[in-house]
């Protein structure tokens, strides 16, 4: 028999690039190169167990170089190889106050990309997964000129792709185009992104929440009628579902693209805008989430229509199975509870 013929994820993005006559190739190019920054960081991420052997983060090295906080690495990583790449002219990070516009050869580039570059740092020390979430646009401005903060503030309905890395278990590219979502799992020995999931759908009815229920005495009264309506006993609907909460939402929605499910982070009596950051969490993860099949809601709106006005706004999130986030939705839009 046959091995089984690898696809690297270069290879995937020339082939999706032959589809368009008139494509350039410089979106498959910038994946790659982000591809590139998240097998560095992958790299780091790696060997962070092993902190108080090589030295604290913070602390001095026996090099005498200063051991960096895998956040600010990454950031550091991402920003270094995308102004190295021929078609980024910026980029907006949630480590940066500003946007950063390259003056560089690429600022003449016609994609920026957004990104948080380290999602879910808090895990680092549990040795739970972690991961990078990106936003692609094209840019509105001239491409005479350097990009500008209006082409980072597109609403999400506007992105070229998005995706995220996952560094669990194994490492794992998933990114989505308007052509579908497809994952690339690291393999280690060859250091190459190879197609695991194409085409990546996610189930439009699931069996499991995700949230951080220990707010929950904050929550609105229709979200709690919710989470009672999840806990419930009713066999035909495979209820009580089961509760799930990493508390990395890199990790968290790869579990809800992958076997359904909802992810909810929604506004509460401390956070009116709830937690996470619309630019680089929810508009790739929705947008994500959406080309696969599912639906991502701020409770009153879909994430994507959102016309952004600041670089690090929040906004609350439900997204996930269709069915799921419908009937979610439904329960907090509703002052009596649902049936
Ligand atoms: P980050 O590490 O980039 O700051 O993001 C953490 C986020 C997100 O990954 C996760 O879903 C959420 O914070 C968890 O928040 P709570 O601890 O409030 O549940
Ligand atoms: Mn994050
Ligand atoms: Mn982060």
């Amino acid at each position: 028999m046959h091995p089984r013929k690898l696809v690297t994820l270069d290879e995937f993005t020339i082939q999706e690039t032959r589809k368009f006559p008139q494509a350039t190739g410089e979106l498959s190019a910038l994946l790659r190169d982000i591809g590139l920054a998240c097998k560095m960081i992958n790299k780091q991420v790696r060997k962070a167990g092993l902190v108080d052997i090589l030295g604290k983060h913070g602390a001095t090295n026996v090099q005498g170089e200063e051991q960096m906080k895998l956040d600010i690495y990454a950031n550091e990583t991402l920003i270094s190889v995308l102004q190295n790449s021929a078609d980024c002219a910026g980029i907006a990070s949630e480590e940066n106050d500003e946007e950063v516009c390259f003056d560089e050869y690429s600022s003449h580039s016609k994609y920026v990309v957004l990104f948080d570059p380290l999602d879910g740092s808090s895990n680092i020390d549990v040795n739970a997964p972690i991961g990078t979430i990106f936003a692609i646009y094209r840019r509105t401005t001239s491409l005479a000129g350097h990009c500008r903060k209006e082409d980072f503030l597109q609403p999400g309905n506007k992105l070229m792709a998005s995706g995220y890395v996952i560094y669990g278990s194994s490492t794992m590219m998933v990114y989505a185009t308007r052509l579908g979502v497809n994952g690339f799992t690291l393999e280690p020995s060859i250091g190459e992104f190879c197609l695991s999931h194409p085409n990546m759908k996610c189930p439009d009815s699931g069996t499991i929440y995700s949230l951080n229920q220990g707010n929950s005495t904050r929550y609105e009264d229709g979200l709690r009628a919710y989470l009672e309506h999840c806990m419930e006993n009713n066999k035909e609907e495979n209820r009580p579902y089961s509760h799930r909460y990493i508390g990395s939402m890199v990790a968290d929605m790869h579990r809800t693209l992958i076997k359904g499910g909802i992810f909810i982070y929604p506004s509460d009596s401390k956070s009116p805008n709830g937690k996470l950051r619309l630019q680089y969490e929810c508009n790739p993860m929705a947008f994500l989430i959406e080309i696969a099949g599912g639906l991502a809601s701020t409770g009153t709106g879909r994430i994507l229509d959102i016309i952004p006005t600041e670089l690090h706004q929040r906004t609350p999130i439900y997204i996930g199975s269709k069915n799921m986030v419908t009937k979610a939705l439904e329960f907090i839009n509703q002052k009596e509870p649902v049936a």
